[in-house]
């Protein structure tokens, strides 16, 4: 967007509600809006009145050709121009620190996403949530809390609205009233505006993990061991078909993410998602994003279209970041023809429930097969189950790793090769351990082909039997 409309969108001076930007301690419980209005109006509220002033005649003096684009040149403008209005305000007196805050949120205001810059900068903090202009919540250490930043009002959230979704050629309105975007550091946004969103102007950001998590963060964290890291690895290289499943933000992508590191680098590897999420380190990859509808309904292209697709890119690998459609069938034709060693997520509570998902999947995308056949499909598809968890103390772990060994009958059989064993829960934290079971899944052949020979110790089996 030009500065020139930015401008024009600047709304008129509010006497809202404190606007204290980042900090992470609890606000005071949020008063009615009635009952604001009602209050006296606490010294505060000069800070608020100051910053509106001060942003509306930067706003208005700022040089409208100035390129935003040219962050350094408009940084500077703003700050020249802060320390000329401040010093026009004869009766504010600031410290060094809050006269720093007061520029640190104008230049929010003004160049990025206001009150949630600071949110977006905090590294710590992988989600942001906001519920209408009081009420902006955190994701940090799987844990949820509320912050005590805010918007001024609706109107301001609106105007963030509008910086997030511009670029993108996207509006939110009451014709749009929600909207799948993107920041620039590759965060997804969503927004759903009134009168769908009760609370005012929702926005939800998951945060883009600039470092991708790594299998020792991963270990460090407890979310598994050394010994499934050393099994999956195998897994990976034996080129074995591989399932992540879990709820929502359980951690599949960051997951799928590890699994498809340790693919090696000669392969040629296509990745397929709905928002580009992985973050491969090969050099060799190959990323496809599907694309939805547009207003006329036309230009759809799913991810069953892109997997068709990357069959004739002469891929060593696809790598299906979410499947959730139609796209499960062409997934398992391409895993059972010649792609071995794909891997995909899937939204499920336990890899039964994954292998009955992938079922309903097929099923649902219409195509007329009897369920034995589509059973057969997933069976001789898919090699591998990872189950992930959230647990109660909001940390991630894998809980089981299913091998899937084939039919029996109607039933596909499968069998636990690691399993977390729950040893109840301390001081808030889950204890437990991620076990193996003891039983050496038959694919191991597969591995040993592939030349990679595990030590019995990984399976929990006593070394001195299996020389
Ligand atoms: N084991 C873990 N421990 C801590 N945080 C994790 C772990 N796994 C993933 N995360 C974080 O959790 C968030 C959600 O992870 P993601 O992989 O996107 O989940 P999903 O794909 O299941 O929705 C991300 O911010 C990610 O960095
Ligand atoms: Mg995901």
């Amino acid at each position: 967007m030009s500065l020139l409309k930015r401008i024009e969108k600047k709304e008129p001076a509010q006497t809202a509600p404190p606007a204290s930007v980042g900090g992470n301690s609890m606000p005071p419980p949020v008063e009615s809006m009635s009952r604001q209005r009602q209050t006296p109006a606490p010294p505060v509220d000069k800070m608020v009145e100051l910053r509106a002033r001060l942003l509306s005649k930067i706003i208005a003096e700022l040089d409208p050709k100035l390129d935003i684009g040219r962050s350094d040149d408009l940084r500077r403008n703003v700050e020249e121009l802060f320390n000329q209005f401040l010093a026009e305000e004869s009766d504010v007196v600031l410290g060094r620190v809050e006269r720093q805050r007061l520029l640190d949120q104008l230049t929010a205001e003004i160049m990025g996403f206001g009150p949630l810059e600071p949110l977006l900068r905090d590294n710590t903090i992988s989600e942001v949530m906001v519920n209408g202009p009081n009420m902006i919540y955190i994701e940090r250490n799987g844990k949820i809390e509320r912050v005590s930043a805010r918007f001024d009002s609706d109107m301001h959230i609106m105007r963030i609205i509008d910086r997030i979704v511009a670029p993108l050629g996207r509006r939110v309105d009451e014709g749009q009233p929600f909207v799948d975007a993107r920041l620039p550091d590759g965060s997804r946004v969503n927004i759903i505006i009134p009168p769908l969103a009760l609370n005012g102007p929702t926005i939800t950001i998951r945060k883009f993990a600039k470092i991708p998590l790594t299998s020792d963060d991963l270990i460090q964290r407890g979310a598994f061991t050394k010994e499934f890291d050393e099994f999956v690895k195998a897994c990976v290289k034996a080129r074995l078909n591989m399932v992540v499943s879990g709820g929502t933000g359980t951690g599949k992508t960051t997951m799928l993410n590890i699994f498809s590191s340790y693919i090696p680098n000669d392969e040629r590897i296509i990745t397929i998602e709905d928002a580009a999420e992985l973050q491969l380190r090969q050099e060799h990859v190959v990323s496809l994003e599907s694309r939805s509808k547009n207003i006329e309904g036309r230009g759809e292209v799913t991810r069953g279209d892109l997997v068709i697709n990357a069959l004739r890119m002469r891929p060593d690998r696809i790598i299906v970041g979410e499947c959730r459609s139609g796209e499960a069938l062409d997934m398992l034709q391409a895993m059972n023809t010649g792609h071995e060693g794909s891997m995909t997520t899937v939204h499920a509570n336990t890899p039964r429930d994954a292998l009955h998902r992938l079922e309903t999947m097929v099923l649902m995308a219409g195509f007329d097969l009897p369920l034995k056949a589509i059973r057969e499909q997933i069976a001789s598809a898919v090699d591998v189950i990872v189950q992930l968890e959230r647990m109660r103390d909001g940390t991630r772990k894998i809980v089981n790793l299913a091998e899937i060994q084939g039919m029996e009958g109607d039933v596909i059989i499968s069998q636990e090769v690691f399993r977390w064993e729950n040893a109840g829960v301390k001081d808030g934290k889950v204890l437990g351990a991620l076990k193996a079971t003891g039983i050496r899944p038959k694919f191991i052949e597969r591995i040993e082909a592939a030349g990679i020979f595990l030590p019995p110790s990984i399976f929990g089996l006593d070394p001195r039997f299996y020389q």
